[in-house]
């Protein structure tokens, strides 16, 4: 009895005799496979030998895992400054948006309304009518972007200014906070609100009447047609009257402006309420605009011929 004790303690034989190299279930040998922290370990050649294809499998993954450690610290690295630069982008994208809101909340409409009478498209050759096109384009982005924008026409839209606008820039029918209409704009608005901007008028518009519709001649004419606009006045019996340029401004050209500077220098007049500051911010220099009493500085005047000589075949009607 005490043999037989003596030998179930010491082995069972029911226990399978482990093999050198392996456990019971085939797997390595702690002492020659796994490291201290009981990771498995490539090194023993004996050992992968013996080992099972699932196991060196298993190795060789690990020893894979441990290589790209610094890959993946980097990789890491360079995700957390990715998510860095995307927040700030965002950020500075929201301030954006907030200073827009900030100043879109700023802007108070106009209730002057500005008109340009495009009744005199038939009187233009298409490449005019191409400019004036660029004009008006140039009107309605200003007339978007202003502080106090006016309550913009486009009367008598028809004819070759139509088609090219149809043409080449389809998008004008969504355009916003515009009124583009067939109609004549005596058919739109009342005739005692009525006042024609022309430079032949012997009236000077000091002031703006913000209750009042200017109406300003639509036409790229090179001065060909001298006086029309002054004349449709009269014939129509509505008010007229030239810009106070005379007595701001010193020009070495004639006063006659094209359409999208009239339209500008009115935006600019709402904002500053200052007609100097208008016109010096809007004209171009190669009108020669001086302020008056500056005009006899003679260095000034040549300056202004040759800019008037480099500018020549620009876009705009004042050539
Ligand atoms: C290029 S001009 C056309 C010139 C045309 N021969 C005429 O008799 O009106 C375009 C329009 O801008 C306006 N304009 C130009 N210069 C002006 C000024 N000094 N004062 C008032 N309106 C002006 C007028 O309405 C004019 O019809």
């Amino acid at each position: 009895k005490a043999i037989e004790k003596i030998m179930s303690s010491e082995t069972t034989p029911a226990d399978p005799v482990p093999t050198e190299g392996t456990d019971v279930g085939g797997n390595l040998n702690s002492n020659n496979n796994q490291d201290e922290t009981g990771k498995l370990r490539l090194d023993n050649t004996e050992g992968t030998e013996a080992m099972s294809k699932r196991q060196r499998k298993k190795l060789l993954k690990q020893k894979q895992w441990e290589e790209q450690r610094d890959l993946r610290k980097q990789k890491r690295k360079e995700k957390r400054q990715k998510r860095k630069l995307e927040r700030l982008s965002q950020l500075e994208l929201s301030n954006e948006g907030n200073e827009r809101k900030r100043m879109r909340r700023d802007v108070v409409p106009s209730t002057l309304r500005l008109i340009i009478d495009c009744s005199f498209d038939s009187l233009m050759e298409l490449k005019d009518v191409k400019k004036l096109h660029k004009q008006i384009q140039r009107c309605y982005a200003e007339n978007r972007k202003a502080l106090h924008p006016v309550q913009f026409y486009i009367t008598s839209h028809g004819g070759q200014l139509k088609n090219n606008m149809n043409e080449t820039d389809k998008g004008w029918v969504n355009w916003k906070d515009i009124h583009i209409r067939p109609e004549h704009y005596n058919e739109l608005m009342k005739k005692e609100d009525l006042v024609y901007l022309t430079s032949d008028s012997s009236e000077v518009l000091n002031e703006l009447d913000e209750s009042k519709a200017y109406v300003i001649g639509g036409l790229v004419d090179h001065n060909h047609h001298k006086g029309i606009t002054y004349k449709r006045a009269l014939e129509e019996g509505v008010g007229h009257a030239q810009l106070p340029l005379g007595n701001f401004v010193k020009m070495n050209s004639r006063k006659v402006l094209a359409v999208n500077h009239v339209f500008e220098i009115i935006l600019m007049y709402l904002e500053k309420r200052d007609w100097k500051e208008a016109f010096f911010s809007v004209l171009p220099q190669r009108k020669g605009a001086v302020p008056l009493g500056e005009a006899n500085d003679s260095s000034k005047c040549q300056l202004q011929e040759k800019e008037v000589a480099e500018n020549e075949g620009s876009n705009s009607d004042s050539d």
